[in-house]
């Protein structure tokens, strides 16, 4: 399990990291063509839905849902309080009702959204398949459920460094998790920024997938994160986050590259 996949950790992770969130992690690992293509599987199109987004944090991914469908029709629900603080300061979320809460234990009754999304979450999530199992259990039958993750980096080095910060599946994992959550129709969608050129395989995956029946989920086994002494949850969270925050470098470098070489490119003749 990585370093920050617990909820205590991830909790401080995003105490700091939410200060510079928007402006500083977002544009590298997150942004908004990527969004447009994670949302498309999600299948916004009527305005008449009403939709969770698990693991909201300060609204990225809600910008782009309430383009399509009325705020006071999309929940935002997010385990950080200071991530929720600044989601609370967009005028564009202010119709969203705001609920502070965990993901893999939803305060919400069965069948009652319509849509259910969860951006660049699940890899702090202990018990991955117990949050898809939530999100089956809060949509209504024939409701979609789409999870934005990261994937397993082919390189090696790159994967030490991702598994030793937090939880990036393979990509039939997450068909796994869908699948036995109860879900059908299960898909992905590959997503990169433009920085990304691993042919091996792909950055991130919107996975998406249909409820068939309503109620509960075929799988509602729970794994308890269990509680960690104070300097085992400080090791884990110092070097969980250096793991992580070395990615960020790395992304400016390939940004940077990938700058020049459109600049170096030549002029398309009219
Ligand atoms: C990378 S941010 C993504 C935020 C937002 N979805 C976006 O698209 O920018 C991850 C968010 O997941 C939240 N999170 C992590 N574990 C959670 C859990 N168990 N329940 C609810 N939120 C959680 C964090 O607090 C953080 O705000």
């Amino acid at each position: 399990m990585g370093l920050i996949q617990h909820k205590r950790e991830a909790y401080w992770f995003y105490r700091f990291l939410s200060l510079g969130y928007d402006r500083r992690v977002n544009p590298l690992f997150w942004t908004p063509e990527m969004r447009d293509q994670a949302l498309a599987p999600a299948r916004l199109e009527d305005p008449q839905l009403s939709v969770l987004d698990a693991g909201a944090g300060t609204g990225f991914t809600t910008e782009g849902i309430v383009e399509r469908v009325p705020a006071a029709s999309v929940t935002m629900l997010d385990q950080s309080p200071h991530q929720l603080a600044r989601a609370r300061a967009k005028p564009a979320l202010g119709d969203c009702p705001k609920v502070l809460g965990d993901a893999e234990q939803l305060p919400f009754e069965d069948d009652r959204f319509d849509r259910y999304v969860s951006a660049g979450s699940i890899e702090y999530w202990p018990d991955p398949q117990r949050g898809i199992s939530e999100a089956y259990r809060v949509i209504k039958q024939g409701g979609v459920a789409t999870v934005i993750g990261p994937v397993r980096p082919a390189n090696r080095i790159a994967r030490r460094l991702a598994e030793t910060w937090m939880l990036f599946p393979g990509a039939d994992e997450y068909e796994r998790w869908f699948r036995r959550a109860g879900f059908r129709d299960v898909r992905s969608v590959p997503l990169a920024p433009d920085w990304y050129r691993d042919d091996r395989g792909p950055y991130a995956l919107a996975v998406s997938g249909v409820k068939p029946s309503p109620g509960k989920p075929l799988v509602t086994e729970r794994i308890e994160d269990p509680p960690v002494g104070p300097l085992r949850f400080a090791a884990r969270f110092v070097a969980g986050s250096v793991a992580g925050l070395v990615f960020v470098p790395i992304a400016i470098a390939l940004t940077l590259r990938r700058r020049g070489d459109r600049a170096d490119a030549p002029t398309p003749k009219p």
